[in-house]
């Protein structure tokens, strides 16, 4: 069993901090004490002794879990591990200040090149690391949060669960093809990516029907994959989506209407995939993402909340709540890296 620190851990997209703070106050204000707070990662104390199994179960935190210190050099890193005599352990080293978008060669030749000196570091004090991704649920995870000018880096720990993300820090190494339509491939990407359905293949031949489909980067990254989209929006589409063939035919529908007007006629008879995201508020869009879930019971649900307005992020819990009455599955909630200001809800059977 790791050994338990009295400091957690969270990071987040930068820009989120006040949100991730105010939202860890309102579930564990007795417990925990803000301790530091950086663009991106912010710790605290605790008041009492956490048990191991202790999750903050927070949305804006896309990483979190017990945090063992800084390191300033490789050498004082690979000796905090060593003393917290945890192996094997996955290794996550990732950016506190997350890639803008994209992973640039840059930021990814430092932090491969980070982790390659710092196993080294690790192998030679005996402490034996597995590969850094596809964590198995109940594994634990060392978190090396890598400062943006120096080898400085947190080390933290975390277990593997359904709802955490599988890449290091929850920033899978995604880049956004020149043609896509929008910024909503990235955000489809690393939906799929955080719950572990990136793999090539593992959707091909499934269907989707998007709410809210214009102008179409989700729906690109789901054609992509082998997924034939009905798409739901009274906006244009692009014209690679629209002209996007698969077996000689258009694998996307275009259903020029309103998410609360779609026909059962002008829908197939099974849908695997219901997608949402309608620049709405979020219980509206919940009110109609429910109806059609109700009607044609999607095997994977993936929604986008949007939270223009800082007050509705109190009402978390409510729209998580309301969620997961309709929802196939176990529900989960992330801000995913391209998120801005918005969530994203998932659930599958
Ligand atoms: C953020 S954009 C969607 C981006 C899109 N998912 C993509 O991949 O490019 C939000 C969209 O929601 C659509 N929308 C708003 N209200 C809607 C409704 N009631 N039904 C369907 N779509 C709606 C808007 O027309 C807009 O195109």
């Amino acid at each position: 069993m790791p050994p338990i620190s009295p400091f957690v851990f969270a990071t987040c997209n930068v820009g989120s901090e006040a949100s991730l703070k105010a939202e860890v106050f309102r579930s564990h204000g007795k417990v925990l004490t803000p301790a530091f707070m950086r663009p991106g990662l912010i710790t605290w104390k605790s008041k009492i002794e956490l048990p191991s199994d202790f999750d903050m179960q927070s949305v804006f935190a896309r990483t979190s879990g017990f945090s063992h210190g800084l390191g300033k050099t490789i050498g004082d890193i690979a000796s905090l591990v060593q003393k917290m005599g945890t192996s094997p352990l996955h290794l996550h080293l990732f950016p506190r200040i997350p890639p803008e978008d994209e992973w640039v060669e840059q930021d990814r030749a430092r932090i491969d090149t980070l982790r390659a000196s710092l196993s080294a570091a690790l192998a030679e004090k005996n402490v034996s690391i597995q590969a850094p991704m596809n964590p198995a649920l109940g594994d634990w995870i060392l978190d090396l949060i890598v400062e943006p000018d120096s080898e400085q880096s947190l080390v933290g720990l975390h277990q593997h669960d359904h709802d955490k993300h599988p890449s290091p820090g929850g920033l899978p190494r995604i880049d956004q093809p020149p043609e896509a339509p929008s910024r909503a491939y990235l955000k489809m990407e690393q939906a799929l990516a955080w719950q572990g359905l990136s793999r090539e293949k593992t959707l091909s031949g499934l269907t989707a029907l998007e709410l809210g489909c214009a102008p179409g980067g989700a729906s690109y990254s789901l054609l992509k994959r082998g997924i034939r989209v009905f798409g739901v929006d009274t906006g244009t589409m692009d014209d690679r989506v629209l002209n996007f063939q698969e077996n000689e035919g258009p694998a996307f529908t275009h259903l020029r209407t309103t998410a609360g007007a779609v026909s059962s006629h002008s829908l197939p008879p099974k849908i695997d995939l219901l997608v949402s995201d309608m620049n709405l508020a979020p219980p509206i869009v919940l009110k109609y993402v429910e109806a059609l879930q109700r009607r044609i019971r999607a095997k994977i649900l993936i929604v986008t909340l949007k939270l223009n307005d800082r007050s509705l992020e109190e009402k978390i819990p409510l729209y998580l709540k309301h969620f997961a009455q309709f929802a196939p599955g176990p529900i989960s909630a992330t801000q995913l890296a391209a998120n801005r200001r918005e969530i994203c809800l998932f659930s599958r059977v």
